[in-house]
């Protein structure tokens, strides 16, 4: 029997993880990633790969609690894993401080761990009045994403570099396509609602720093400054701007999260700086995370959407991927059904 053509398009971690969750639970089809950049050229590649739901609009809370728990519990055991040293993934512990009274997040529970600082202990971070403590875990997007891949390829995976400008190109060729084009969605589907939320980081060497930090304000959906010690490099970052598609770094981003971060943590200031990295978070009203029936000329095409995660594509990947597999196989079993009927 001919196998079913399934397309994936994109290389992120939306995309790799649900073309592996695919392979897993449809064994009878052939899934082809199709990708304009691959790693490290993603906006995955620039994240700090800190698990935290942030800048995800008005996504219902049932489901980010769904999603980020799956993805929670897979990042977890991957730092107690073997693997870890590979896709550098570890629990970090740390202080979320804000200069006014915050409300626990809505993750509260899901992380480790979770108390309210103590005035004495926060006498440590001046300027900030309150705060909470926990522990979460953190996976290097970078070595990660080759990860993935390679296991995809072990599968039998197909991948092609190239840009697709219209879905009309896919439509005889796969039963189904998935689209996972993170913020190109704007262009590639039209999705007006697809915004960028432009963000800069620095990458510095301070093996002596052990602890994150995160500072945010009276509007908690933003922060201010984050530090957040991974595997091998310590990510400094507070850069969200909306609206803006730019990819250059910028040399007033640059001082202003040096400036930050070293007067958050003194202790930063003999880091050694690594790398500067820019990326665009695909920020929508919420996550599309559905099945689109298209008509193209006489041709229907089934597509799934998985796009839209802002600043939690890490966050939720994992989940996002399991619910986006069983969506294909659903549509290939039903498909099946139309045949035998026929
Ligand atoms: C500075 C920064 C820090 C962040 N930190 C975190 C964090 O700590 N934790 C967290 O959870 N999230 C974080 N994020 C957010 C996270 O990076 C994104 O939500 C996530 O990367 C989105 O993944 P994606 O797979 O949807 O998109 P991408 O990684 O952008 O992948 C999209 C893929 O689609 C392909 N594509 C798009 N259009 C086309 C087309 N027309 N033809 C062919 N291919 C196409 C692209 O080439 C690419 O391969 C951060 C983001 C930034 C910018
Ligand atoms: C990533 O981008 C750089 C610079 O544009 C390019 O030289 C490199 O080949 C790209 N890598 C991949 C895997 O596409
Ligand atoms: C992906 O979704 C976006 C947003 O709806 C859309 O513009 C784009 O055409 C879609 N791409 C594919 C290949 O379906």
């Amino acid at each position: 029997m001919k196998k079913q053509q399934i397309c994936v398009i994109g290389a992120g971690v939306i995309g790799l993880a649900s073309a592996l969750h695919i392979q897993e639970i449809c064994p009878e089809s052939e899934v082809t990633i199709i990708a304009d950049k691959l790693s490290p050229n993603t906006t995955s590649d620039v994240s700090a790969g800190f698990w935290m739901p942030h800048l995800i609009g008005s996504t219902p809370h049932e489901k980010i609690r769904s999603w980020s728990q799956a993805t929670w519990d897979h990042m977890t055991a991957l730092a107690y894993s073997k693997q870890a040293s590979e896709v550098g993934a570890c629990l970090v512990s740390g202080y979320l401080l804000s200069p006014v009274k915050l409300d626990p997040p809505l993750y509260w529970d899901q992380v480790l761990g979770f108390r309210e600082v103590s005035q004495e202990e926060m006498a440590n971070f001046p300027g900030a009045k309150y705060g909470f403590f926990y522990t979460t875990v953190m996976i290097e997007v970078r070595r990660y994403l080759p990860w993935l891949m390679k296991r995809f390829k072990e599968r039998g995976g197909n991948v092609q570099q190239k840009r697709i400008s219209s879905l009309m190109e896919l439509s005889n060729q796969y039963e189904i396509v998935v689209n996972c084009s993170g913020v190109e969605a704007r262009q590639l589907v039209g999705d007006q609602s697809v915004e960028s939320i432009r963000g800069q980081i620095i990458r510095v060497r301070a093996p002596w720093l052990k602890t994150f930090l995160m500072v945010t304000n009276e509007n908690p959906d933003f922060l201010d400054a984050y530090i957040f010690p991974g595997a091998q490099e310590v990510v400094l970052g507070g850069i969200e701007q909306v609206g803006d598609w730019d990819l250059q770094h910028r040399d007033v981003d640059r001082e202003y999260l040096w400036k930050t971060c070293t007067r958050l943590l003194p202790c930063l200031q003999n880091a050694e700086m690594v790398k500067d990295w820019t990326g665009l978070r695909p920020a929508r009203t919420s996550v599309r995370l559905e099945v689109e029936y298209l008509r193209l000329g006489d041709r229907s095409m089934t597509v799934v959407h998985c796009y839209g995660h802002g600043g939690s594509g890490v966050t939720l990947h994992w989940g996002c991927a399991k619910e986006v597999a069983e969506l294909v196989q659903r549509e290939l079993n039903q498909g099946r059904q139309k045949m035998s009927k026929l």
